[in-house]
C-alpha cells in the first residue's frame, strides 16, 4: 500500500493547479510540519506538500504526541498567503477533510471547534497549523493535517477511548492514495476561493459539532465554562458564561462536554 503513495501517484492527473503538484515523500519520518517547516524556509513552491508512510515524532496541538503508525494520512501543505487569510486556514483545513472523507467514504463527520474532525463523536483527524511571521507579513504557513484511515483504534491503548478511524467506521480498508488526492483537491478549491474573496466560514461554523453545547475550554491557562453560542468570523468561539457574560476564545482546547 505504501509503494502506492510515490509522488508520481499522487501528482499523477492531480486536478490542481498548485497543491501537492510538488510532493516529498518520505516513508518514515520525525514529522512532516517539521520538513515542511524547513522547505518553506528554503523557498519551496507554494503548494508543495511533505507526506510521510509513517512518524516517528509526530506533533499534536498544545505540544502533544501525534500517533502516526502506518496506515494514516500525515502530510504537510506550505502556503504563503496574506495575513488576513490566515485565520480561515484553520477552517481551510477542517472542511477540507471533512469533504474528502465525505466524497471518498460516504462517511459524515463533524468539526470539534477549532479543528478537530470527529465521526460519531470520536477523534479521526487532527490539524496542525504553524507560521512564521516577517513582521507584520506571514513567511509561511504549514498546514499539518493527520488523519486516521487504516488505523486499528484497540492497537493504541493511549487512544483507544477517544479516536476513531475511517477504516474503524466503515469495516473495511480505505484507498490511502484516493483519499490524500481528493484532500489535496478540496485544499486547493477552498484555497482559491479564499483568494478571490470567497468566505468559507459559513460552511465552517455549520460544519461545528461544538455549537449550542455546555463546555470546558483550556486556553493558555485559562479554563473557560459555558454555552457555545457562536464563532466568529476570524473563527474565535463566542462563549456564554453563567454570569451572562460573553468570551471571545481566540484558540482553546474543548475539554469536555457536559
Ligand atoms: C492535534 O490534533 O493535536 C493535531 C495533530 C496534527 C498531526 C499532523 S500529522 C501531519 C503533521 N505533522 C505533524 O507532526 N503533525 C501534523
Amino acid at each position: 500500500m505504501e509503494g502506492n503513495l510515490s509522488p508520481d501517484a499522487i501528482t499523477s492527473n492531480l486536478e490542481t493547479r498548485f497543491i501537492g503538484q510538488r510532493v516529498i515523500y518520505y516513508s518514515r519520518l520525525t514529522s512532516t510540519n517539521e520538513v515542511a517547516k524547513q522547505e518553506a524556509q528554503a523557498g519551496a513552491v507554494e503548494g508543495t506538500v511533505v507526506i510521510a508512510g509513517k512518524q516517528t515524532m509526530g506533533k499534536g496541538r498544545r505540544k502533544r504526541v501525534w500517533l502516526s503508525p502506518k496506515g494514516n494520512i500525515a502530510l504537510s501543505v506550505i502556503l504563503y498567503p496574506d495575513i488576513a487569510k490566515l485565520p480561515s486556514l484553520i477552517m481551510l483545513a477542517s472542511l477540507a477533510v471533512v469533504r474528502s472523507i465525505k466524497a471518498v467514504t460516504g462517511l459524515v463527520a463533524q468539526i470539534k471547534w477549532p479543528n478537530d474532525v470527529l465521526i460519531n463523536g470520536k477523534k479521526v483527524c487532527g490539524i496542525l497549523i504553524e507560521s512564521n511571521m516577517l513582521g507584520d507579513t506571514v513567511d509561511y504557513a504549514v498546514i499539518g493535517i493527520g488523519v486516521n484511515v487504516n488505523l486499528s483504534p484497540s492497537d493504541f491503548p493511549e487512544i483507544s477511548s477517544t479516536a476513531t478511524s475511517l477504516s474503524n467506521e466503515l469495516g473495511g480498508e480505505v484507498s490511502l492514495l484516493g483519499l490524500i488526492r481528493r484532500l489535496l483537491v478540496e485544499i486547493e478549491r477552498l484555497y482559491l476561493a479564499l483568494l478571490a474573496g470567497g468566505t468559507i466560514y459559513e460552511e465552517w461554523r455549520d460544519g461545528l459539532v461544538t455549537l449550542g453545547k455546555e463546555v470546558r475550554v483550556a486556553s493558555g491557562k485559562t479554563i473557560y465554562e459555558g454555552m457555545a453560542e457562536s464563532v466568529a468570523r476570524d473563527g474565535s468561539l463566542l462563549l456564554r458564561c453563567s454570569d451572562g457574560s460573553l468570551s471571545k476564545i481566540v484558540a482553546g482546547n474543548v475539554i469536555t462536554y457536559d
